[in-house]
């Protein structure tokens, strides 16, 4: 069980066993530069979702890896990532967050490029004649695809169809969607951070079930009593981590809202939801009120999408490795497109109470992953554990390997997958 991990570079797949991987995972800049070459720019990442830019003309950056890119709804409607650096002399292109343009104009010598990346303009242009051809400089074009409104990115040209990357999570994809409540996802609004750690930190985070109630104790002293019972898992034999291949992996906190359209009218409502319950009565059939008001705190599980998004409850949690011991961490918080303005506004105060800035839940989590990193700069030679519940792991009829939300079979999905791609040359 305990197979030794190598202290060299000779192979990076050696330093991931299965039940421990080594320290250096955190700390060695060699290491993280690997991974982007070879997770980063090899496989899917997410890049927004489609609430973001819903609009013919509408754009936001991102980042993969280091490199920064624009996604756009081009002039047709279809989505395009292009990587925001100017064929000319390299400059970016687009500095705005996000919003809604015609295409991108360079602010050095003003070349001009369509929304799905096409040179138009270059100013003066004798110069380049006979030189080069317009339609031979397009901005570098990255293969996009999307699932559940979720879109993902490649600078892998040859990439397998995202569908197939994803595999069996698409059906937890599917099922994080129906807090919806018959509406459309939207992200609401977002905030970023950063923390002293390396990015798998918060990866492994997203299924540890082990950590809340001691992490988050702060928080569930701060709720009212039903939230709290609801959140209290630790002896819930229903509450489990499946593995769903391709490092993608759930964690169910709260089994009774794993298929939110599927409701048997047992559970009461939330009493703390009364003035919602009572303002959507008057204008809703109590079937819809329910099936809102039961959403409220999103879907019952954290959906962990190998290597940056986690669909957690009811926000997405998107990763951007910055450094070896340095990661940003953006939260979107969601909302009902085109749902009641109140429901909304009560989904964004139940996200700011628990990973807000001045949440009871993420700063508390930020504390912890800060000091998995110090702890690992100590001393980089002494493995991680990740062995949690591995004599209690079944795999059941979807052959996912299954074991209590409180075990680590998230993280080892995680590193199997970390392992199968750092070994790829
Ligand atoms: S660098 Fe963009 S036009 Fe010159
Ligand atoms: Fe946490």
């Amino acid at each position: 069980m305990s197979t030794p991990l190598m202290e060299n570079h000779d192979g990076f797949s050696a330093l991931a066993a299965t039940d421990r991987v080594a320290g250096q995972l955190y700390t060695d800049p060699e290491i993280f530069e690997a991974e982007l070459e070879k997770i980063f720019y090899k496989t899917w990442v997410w890049v927004a979702h489609e609430s973001e830019i819903p609009d013919k003309g509408n754009f936001k950056k991102a980042m993969i890896g280091r490199q920064p890119v624009i996604v756009t709804r081009d002039r047709k409607g279809a989505l395009n990532v292009l990587l925001n650096r100017c064929r000319h002399r390299g400059a970016s292109i687009c500095e705005p967050d996000k919003g809604k343009a015609n295409g991108f104009t360079c602010p050095y010598h003003s070349w001009s490029y369509s929304l799905d990346g096409q040179l138009r303009g270059i100013p003066y242009p004798e110069g380049y004649e006979g030189v080069i051809e317009k339609k031979d400089m397009p901005l570098q074009k990255l293969r996009v695809e999307s699932y559940a409104g979720m879109v993902f990115a490649s600078f892998n040209q040859d990439i397998e169809p995202l569908e197939d990357f994803l595999g069996d999570a698409k059906l937890w994809m599917d099922r994080f969607m129906m807090q919806g409540a018959g509406f459309g996802i939207k992200v609401q609004g977002e905030h970023k951070f950063r923390f002293d750690g390396n990015w798998k930190i918060q990866l492994e985070n997203t299924t540890d079930g082990y950590h809340f109630p001691i992490v988050h104790r702060s928080w569930m002293a701060s709720v009212d009593a039903e939230t709290a019972d609801m959140l209290s898992f630790m002896t819930d034999e229903n509450a489990v981590t499946h593995a769903l291949g391709n490092g993608h992996s759930v964690a169910i906190m709260v089994p009774e809202h794993v298929e939110l359209d599927a409701d048997d009218g047992t559970e009461e409502l939330q009493e703390r939801f009364r003035h919602i319950i009572d303002e959507l009565s008057e204008t809703m059939p109590a079937d819809q009120v329910r099936r809102i008001v039961r959403s409220m705190h999103g879907a019952g599980f954290n959906l962990n999408l190998f290597p940056n998004v986690a669909m957690s409850m009811s926000f997405f949690r998107v990763l951007r490795p910055i450094s070896v011991n340095e990661t940003e961490v953006q939260h979107m918080a969601l909302g009902l497109d085109g749902g009641p303005e109140s429901v909304n506004r009560e989904r964004l105060r139940i996200h700011e109470h628990f990973q807000g800035p001045f949440g009871f839940g993420t700063p508390d989590d930020a504390e912890a992953w800060d000091r998995v990193q110090r702890g690992a700069n100590g001393n980089p030679q002494m493995p991680i554990m990740v062995n949690r519940g591995l004599n209690r792991e079944t795999t059941g009829t979807e052959g996912w390997k299954t074991s209590h939300v409180t075990d680590e079979s998230g993280m080892r999905e995680s590193y199997s997958q970390w392992k199968k791609m750092m070994g790829n040359d």
